[in-house]
């Protein structure tokens, strides 16, 4: 099997929100998020990606099982590792979750996870979600000691975040985020884990990051593309992304 692709429609909440927010299911409340999943599974994505944040900035509660009734490949939540959120996962169970760092101020998810410093807050949510039968992965740094603590935490799935990758604004910075991410991802293949990677891919750094780096499983990819769609439309952004990391990399 290829690389798979889940495509983060949180943006599309964003949209909703900026307008709606007083009532994101009012009867002219739009962008419909189930709709924009149902689109995004038309053009060919594998998954659905969403992050149901501590603030509510975009995802809101309702939107989790109104998503469950249309998805019909898989819907994975990112979440904070906080009791509140980890309690609506296990409740609306999701096929993956991925535990992500999430301070209130930051824009985005800034930086990985700390699995290494975490352990112990981290395990009991790492084995609820396996007694669950729910797929958890880690969000952290392509580091040995991030990656090292993933396995030992038994946690199946890591993601590793490209955002240092994407950002790299000269050449030789890239070169080395990119070694960084090769090396974590041989080293957590090796370990027995399931490597993915998000944060910041896009058409044009996606090519360099699939020659150089192995063991793929599964990109999950947003802002980017959604920010495509504008121009090519929801549809065309996904088959465009599919076409890139369907191509053989070299
Ligand atoms: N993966 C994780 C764990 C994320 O937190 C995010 C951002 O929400 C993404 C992937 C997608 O990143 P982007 O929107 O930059 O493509």
């Amino acid at each position: 099997m290829g690389i798979q692709l889940g495509v983060n429609i949180d943006h599309v909440a964003t949209l909703r929100q900026a307008r709606y927010s007083p009532a994101p299911y009012a009867f002219n409340a739009e962008p419909i998020l189930a709709d924009a999943a149902q689109t995004v599974e038309r053009a060919g994505a594998q998954s659905i990606t969403v992050h149901l944040r501590a603030d509510r900035r975009h995802l809101q509660d309702a939107d989790l099982p109104a998503l469950r009734k249309v998805i019909r490949t898989k819907l994975n939540l990112e979440l904070g590792n906080t009791p509140e959120i980890v309690a609506i996962a296990l409740r609306e169970r999701p096929e993956d979750v991925c535990l992500v760092p999430e301070h209130r101020q930051e824009v985005t998810t800034e930086g990985g996870l700390d699995a290494a410093g975490q352990r112990s807050a981290l395990e009991p949510t790492v084995q609820a979600f396996a007694a669950a039968g729910i797929r958890v992965s880690l969000f952290i740094d392509a580091d040995e000691a991030q990656i090292r603590a993933a396995a030992a935490l038994q946690a199946p799935v890591i993601e590793l975040h490209t955002g240092a990758y994407a950002n790299a604004a000269d050449p030789a910075a890239r070169a080395a985020e990119l070694q960084r991410l090769a090396s974590g991802a041989r080293l957590a293949y090796s370990l027995g884990l399931v490597v993915n990677a998000g944060h910041g891919l896009s058409l044009a750094n996606l090519p360099a990051f699939l020659a150089e780096v192995p063991h793929l499983h599964e990109l999950n990819i947003g802002h980017s593309l959604v920010c495509h769609a504008l121009q090519v439309g929801l549809e065309n952004s996904v088959r465009q992304f599919l076409r890139l990391i369907e191509a053989p990399h070299a």
